[in-house]
């Protein structure tokens, strides 16, 4: 990514996002209509998605959560030789799903399997993504476009993915949050402002099918420090949301593809 200057992103969204509310469908394929379903990325967010890549012609893009939303990318990236896409996934058999129905294009895309667990983010303790999945990054890459649409939102937060990722950000990266309009997607939202402030700049569209956020980091982002009340909240939190959903952990560990 290059072109731009960072002030300038938050116009150039807005834009699209205008001409995706006026005419999705002269922006892609139809055909993605086909495969989109309640648990996909909306048709809409795909037309930011691509208009994204188009423009902004990132190097390096990471998704959380794998399925339709990596098919449509390594369509999108299939001719730009300079671009990495790795895409996290907490579930095997979703990853060689979603790899085995890629084709040609699986060549495009580095799957990287993170299995959900405890853990703590400068001294704070979040149930999220294992920190693993930093090694297989290239540890001097940037990330210019992130997707966050996993873990699984009715069961896990999607607040600590972001604060994984912290260091690979630079200014002028776009991360996108998927289904921001339920309420635990407003808290990490609510979270991430608290923490980084002016660094970064939330444009919601509220309007796309569950709500899509865009976040835009404007500066260097600051070093990560959670309030003591903070982190004994997410103490509680974390061992909740662990007993509470502990068949369901043990349950996706087991899935295999049969
Ligand atoms: C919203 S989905 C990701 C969708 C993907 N980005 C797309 O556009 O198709 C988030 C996560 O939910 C989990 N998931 C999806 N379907 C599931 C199912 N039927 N049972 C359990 N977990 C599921 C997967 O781990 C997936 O990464």
């Amino acid at each position: 990514m290059g072109w731009f200057v960072v002030s300038e992103i938050d116009t150039f969204i807005n834009e699209i996002v205008a001409d995706i509310r006026q005419s999705p469908h002269n922006m892609i394929d139809n055909k993605w209509h086909n495969v989109i379903s309640g648990s996909t990325l909306s048709f809409e967010s795909l037309c930011l998605i691509n208009a994204l890549i188009e423009k902004l012609r990132p190097k390096n893009i990471l998704e959380f959560g794998c399925g339709v939303s990596t098919q449509f990318i390594c369509d999108v990236i299939k001719d730009h030789n300079d671009c990495n896409f790795h895409s996290v996934e907490n579930i095997e058999k979703f990853l060689i799903q979603t790899k085995s129905s890629l084709e040609t294009n699986s060549n495009k895309v580095n799957f990287i399997l993170a299995p959900i667990e405890p853990m703590l983010i400068n001294s704070c303790l979040f149930v999220t993504y294992s920190k693993s999945l930093l090694n297989k990054l290239d540890k001097n890459a940037h990330l210019d476009l992130v997707i966050i649409d996993g873990p699984l939102g009715r069961i896990f937060r999607r607040d600590a993915p972001l604060f994984l990722i912290k260091d690979r950000l630079h200014p002028g990266s776009i991360v996108l949050l998927d289904d921001s309009n339920r309420p635990k997607e407003q808290e990490a939202l609510a979270l991430w402002k608290k923490i980084f402030g002016d660094s970064i700049e939330i444009i919601e569209v509220p309007d796309f099918h569950k709500g899509l956020t865009v976040v835009i980091i404007r500066e260097e982002l600051p070093h990560l420090s959670f309030c003591a009340r903070f982190r004994i909240q997410k103490i509680f939190d974390s061992i909740y949301s662990v007993w509470k959903n502990i068949g369901y952990m043990n349950k996706i560990k087991q899935l295999k593809l049969e």
